[in-house]
């Protein structure tokens, strides 16, 4: 079940997987509204009975108003936790009724190298740090139900959130941002959304199954530079 505020990008992602030879459906979900929250994971459990994996990777920065501590706004800061953080958590708090009903399940959850790296912005970095704190803590309190909890720290990643958000906010083109960001990592390059989604694969996967409460980073090799 691909489930994203923007129906276009959930079916964009459903064809994919169909393409492959998968099959895959798609709903509208504001993770911003609980009732959303819900409705996407009763779709899932109606259509296949069962529910294995969350993956919860939404997540926001500047777009979203975020800045340094001495000129955040209270309202922004408290739109991107609720965006970054308190969905993860009402997402979990439904998921993990029926996963240890199942005895069998795993919470995947998008955090950032921002979270352990020197990042500019609070709302960010203060979600996505707490996301690795949240992730120990469904690790630990659901390892007796068979449930796994991990996360991945993403670094440079060619993503529209990313790459466009910036350029359109600091009004350089996409190609500049790119560059810049890809001279900053030790590979060289940004990553690709499939990068992330090679890891998250293993993580979810049977291979990992003693696994748990663990943050991955999938980033070239930038959280390694210290000073
Ligand atoms: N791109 C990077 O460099 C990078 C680095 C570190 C971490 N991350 C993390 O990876 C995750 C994915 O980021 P991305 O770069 O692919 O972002 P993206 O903006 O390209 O994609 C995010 C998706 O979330 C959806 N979305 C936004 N608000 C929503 C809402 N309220 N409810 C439901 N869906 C909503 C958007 O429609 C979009 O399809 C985020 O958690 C981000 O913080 C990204």
């Amino acid at each position: 079940m691909v489930a994203d505020r923007n129906i276009e990008a959930a079916q964009f992602v459903v064809d994919e997987i169909t393409k492959a030879g998968g099959t895959a459906k798609a709903i509208a979900c504001d993770v911003l509204i609980e009732s959303d929250i819900t409705a996407a994971i009763t779709a899932t459990t109606s259509a296949w009975g069962k529910l294995d994996i969350l993956h919860n990777n939404v997540g926001l920065s500047i777009e979203a108003g975020d800045a340094q501590i001495t000129s955040i706004d209270a309202d922004a800061f408290d739109h991107i936790m609720r965006l970054n953080l308190r969905a993860m958590v009402l997402a979990a708090k439904h998921a993990l009724p029926i996963m240890r009903k199942q005895r069998y399940g795993v919470i995947l959850n998008i955090s950032s190298i921002a979270a352990t790296e020197t990042y500019p912005w609070v709302g960010y970095k203060a979600s996505k740090a707490a996301i690795l704190a949240l992730t120990e803590q469904q690790a630990i309190q659901n390892a007796e139900y068979g449930i796994r909890a991990v996360a991945i720290q993403p670094g440079m990643i060619d993503t529209v959130m990313a790459v466009d958000a910036r350029a359109k906010a600091w009004g350089q083109t996409r190609e500049e941002v790119a560059k810049n960001r890809a001279s900053k990592v030790p590979m060289g390059r940004q990553g690709t959304a499939q990068d992330v989604a090679n890891a998250a694969l293993f993580l979810v996967s049977d291979e990992a199954s003693f696994i748990s409460g663990i943050s991955l980073r999938v980033d070239g090799a930038s959280g390694c530079r210290v000073g």
